[in-house]
C-alpha cells in the first residue's frame, strides 16, 4: 500500500520509516519533547519563562513545503493526539536538548503547550481530581472510626447513589445473611436492569441471525447489533462505527491484534510491554514472539507502581515494532500515561495497542486523543454481559493488516481457488457473532453515559480517597500500588496472613473481594509478593460499604 503523504492536522496515519527525511525531523523533535515531558512529569523541569514570545524553529532538514502551512502561527494548547503536529511551534529549549536539536535552535519558546500536554497525559488531570497519593503518602487524613462516613450523605453532590443502586438487582442479595458488598469490580462488574432487559427483550422479540436473510427479525437484529457498534464508537471517541470490531473480550482482542501483527514481525524485532501487564497482554505476545523470533522488552515500574518513563524512552528504538500497554493496572490501580507513551512509540514508527480493560469503566476515554492503533476492552468489566468486547482499530490498520480467523461473514467472494475478504470491520469478524451480548453491551454504555461519565469518575475517585485513608490506617496493612494517578483498585497484604484466608473471612461478612495473583504475576513479584487481597471499586459502592470493609479488615489484623 502507498504511504499516504504527511498530513499535519492528524496523527501520523502509518509508521514512518526513519530514513525518510521528514520523519527523521519529526522524530528528533519528538525525542526532544519527550525528554522534557519526562522531566516535567518528574518535577525536574527548568523554571518556565513568563510569556515567552514564539519563534519558529529552524531545521537542518526542513519539513516538506506543505507541512508548515497547516501549522497554526500562534501557540495552541497541545492536543495529545497530535503531538507531532504541535511540536514545531512549541518545542522548548530544554537543557537536555542536544546543541544541534531543533529546541536548541529556538531558545525563546512557549511552554504552555508542553505544560498542558504533560498535565493532560497525567490521566485524570482534565477532570480536576485531587491525587490520592502525594509524595508516597495518602493525601487525605485517615478517619479513625466508621462513624466518619455517616456524615457523608448517600447523595454526596455527585450522584444519587441509592437510586443508582436500585438499578442493580443483585445488590439486594444477601451473602451469609449479610448485605452483599461487591468489591470485585476489577474482575467483573454487576449489571443494571437496563442490560438485563436488553438481553431478554432481544431473545423474547428480535432473536435472529444478522446480515443474512430478508425477513423482519433479521433486519431488527441487524439494526440493534449495528446500533450498538455505533454506541461503542461514540463511547470511545472513534470516528466511525467501522473502526469497532466485536470480540469475546479483552483477551480475544489482544490475541486478534497479536496475530494480525505477527506476519509483519521478523527475528530481532521488539515488542514492548510494561511490568504492569495482565497475563492477557503478555502471553499472546510471547506466542507471537516464539513464532516470529521477535523479542519482548519490558518497561519496569517503580516502588509506587508508576511506569518508569525514562526506561521506556531508552527501550524504544528502530527495532520497536509494537508497544502494548495497559491504560490502568488491574493489580495496582496505576493509571498509565498512554497518550505520552503512544506519542513516543509513534515517533519510532511502532504500532500501539492500549488495553482498556480497567479504564473504560472508570473514566472517559478518547481513542483519537490517545492516538493508538488499537484500543481494546471487555463488556463485562463495564456493566455489560460476559462474552463480548470490542477492539477499536484505526482504518489505516484495518486496511493494512490481514484477517485472523476465516469463515462466514468475513468474505466478499469464495471459490476453491481463491477468497476475497469483506471490508472492515466484517473482515475481522468471522462467523455468527455474539449478537445479544453486543446489544447488551450497547445498553450498558448507554446507561453509563446517561449517568455521566465524568460524574461517575469524580464520585469513584472520592471513594478511592476514602477507602485509601481507611485501609492505610489499619496497623500493619501494606497497600501495594501507590501510583500518582489510580483507579479504584486497593491491593493489600497483612503480615503473616494468607490473602486467600482474608478473602474468605471477608466473604463471611458479605464482602466480595478478590484474593490471589489477579492474572498479573510479574507486577506482584516486583514487590516480592505472590498474592494480595484486592478490593476494587465501582460507582455503586458506598462509603458505608467501605466502612464495613475497613472494620472487617481491622478485626482480622487485630486477631493476628
Ligand atoms: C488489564 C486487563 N487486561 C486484560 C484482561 C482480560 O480481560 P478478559 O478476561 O475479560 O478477556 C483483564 C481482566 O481482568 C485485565 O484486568
Amino acid at each position: 500500500m502507498d504511504t499516504p503523504p504527511f498530513v499535519p492536522a492528524n496523527p501520523l496515519p502509518a509508521p514512518q520509516p526513519l530514513h525518510d527525511p521528514s520523519a527523521a525531523d519529526i522524530s528528533r523533535i519528538a525525542d526532544a519533547l519527550m525528554r522534557d515531558a519526562v522531566a516535567a512529569a518528574h518535577g525536574t523541569m527548568p523554571p518556565l519563562p513568563a510569556e515567552a514570545p514564539m519563534a519558529p524553529p529552524t531545521f537542518a532538514n526542513p519539513l516538506p513545503a506543505h507541512a508548515p502551512a497547516a501549522i497554526p502561527a500562534t501557540a495552541v494548547p497541545f492536543a495529545p493526539a497530535t503531538p507531532l503536529v504541535a511540536m514545531p511551534t512549541t518545542v522548548p529549549a530544554c537543557s537536555s536538548a542536544s546543541p544541534g536539536s531543533p529546541s536548541a535552535a529556538s531558545p525563546a519558546t512557549d511552554y504552555s503547550g508542553l505544560k498542558a500536554f504533560v498535565g493532560h497525559i497525567r490521566g485524570l488531570d482534565h477532570l480536576q481530581l485531587p491525587r490520592v497519593f502525594d509524595g508516597g503518602t495518602p493525601a487525605l487524613t485517615p478517619s479513625s472510626s466508621s462513624t466518619a462516613s455517616s456524615a457523608i450523605p448517600a447523595t454526596s453532590g455527585f450522584l444519587d447513589i441509592d437510586a443508582v443502586r436500585r438499578d442493580f438487582p443483585i445488590l439486594r442479595e444477601k451473602v451469609h445473611g449479610k448485605p452483599l458488598a461487591w468489591f470485585d469490580n476489577a474482575a467483573t462488574t454487576q449489571k443494571p436492569q437496563a442490560v438485563i432487559d436488553a438481553l431478554s427483550h432481544f431473545y423474547a422479540h428480535d432473536n435472529s441471525n444478522i446480515h443474512r436473510g430478508a425477513h423482519t427479525l433479521a433486519a431488527r437484529a441487524t439494526d440493534a447489533y449495528e446500533h450498538a457498534r455505533q454506541t461503542i464508537a461514540d463511547f470511545l471517541g472513534a470516528s466511525s462505527p467501522d473502526e469497532i470490531i466485536y470480540v469475546r473480550g479483552c483477551t480475544e482482542a489482544i490475541n486478534l491484534c497479536a496475530n494480525i501483527l505477527a506476519p509483519g514481525l521478523s527475528r530481532g524485532d521488539e515488542i514492548v510491554l510494561t511490568e504492569l501487564e495482565h497475563h492477557a497482554n503478555i502471553v499472546p505476545w510471547q506466542m507471537v514472539a516464539e513464532r516470529t523470533g521477535a523479542v519482548i522488552r519490558v518497561v519496569p515500574i517503580d516502588d509506587r507502581g508508576d511506569v518508569i518513563l525514562e526506561a521506556y524512552a531508552k527501550l524504544l528504538s528502530p527495532l520497536t515494532k509494537v508497544v502494548s500497554i495497559s491504560h490502568a493496572s488491574n493489580s495496582l490501580g496505576t493509571i498509565v500515561p498512554v497518550e505520552l507513551m503512544t506519542g513516543m512509540a509513534k515517533a519510532r514508527g511502532a504500532r500501539v495497542l492500549v488495553d482498556g480493560a480497567q479504564s473504560v469503566s472508570h473514566f472517559p476515554v478518547d481513542v483519537r486523543r490517545i492516538g493508538c492503533d488499537f484500543y481494546v476492552f471487555s463488556g463485562h468489566k463495564i456493566f455489560g454481559p460476559t462474552g463480548i468486547g470490542a477492539v477499536f482499530m484505526t482504518k489505516e490498520a484495518q486496511g493494512t493488516l490481514p484477517p485472523w480467523q476465516g469463515g462466514g461473514n468475513m468474505i466478499k467472494d469464495v471459490t476453491f481457488a481463491h477468497t476475497t475478504y469483506a471490508g472492515p470491520p466484517a473482515k475481522f469478524e468471522a462467523g455468527t457473532p455474539n449478537i445479544a451480548d453486543a446489544i447488551g453491551l450497547g445498553a450498558a454504555l448507554d446507561y453509563v453515559t446517561a449517568l455521566g461519565r465524568e460524574r461517575l469518575a469524580a464520585y469513584e475517585h472520592e471513594l478511592l480517597h476514602y477507602a485509601t485513608s481507611r485501609l492505610t490506617a489499619i496497623d500493619g496493612l501494606r497497600l501495594v500500588g501507590t501510583a500518582r494517578d489510580k483507579v479504584g483498585v486497593l491491593s493489600f497484604v497483612l503480615p503473616g496472613i494468607d490473602p486467600i484466608e482474608i478473602g474468605k473471612a471477608l466473604d463471611r461478612e458479605g464482602l466480595a473481594v478478590r484474593a490471589g495473583h489477579h492474572c498479573a504475576q510479574p507486577s506482584l513479584r516486583r514487590y516480592g509478593l505472590e498474592a494480595t487481597v484486592r478490593p476494587s471499586l465501582a460507582f455503586y459502592n458506598t462509603h458505608g460499604e467501605i466502612d464495613r470493609l475497613a472494620d472487617a479488615v481491622a478485626a482480622i489484623a487485630r486477631v493476628k
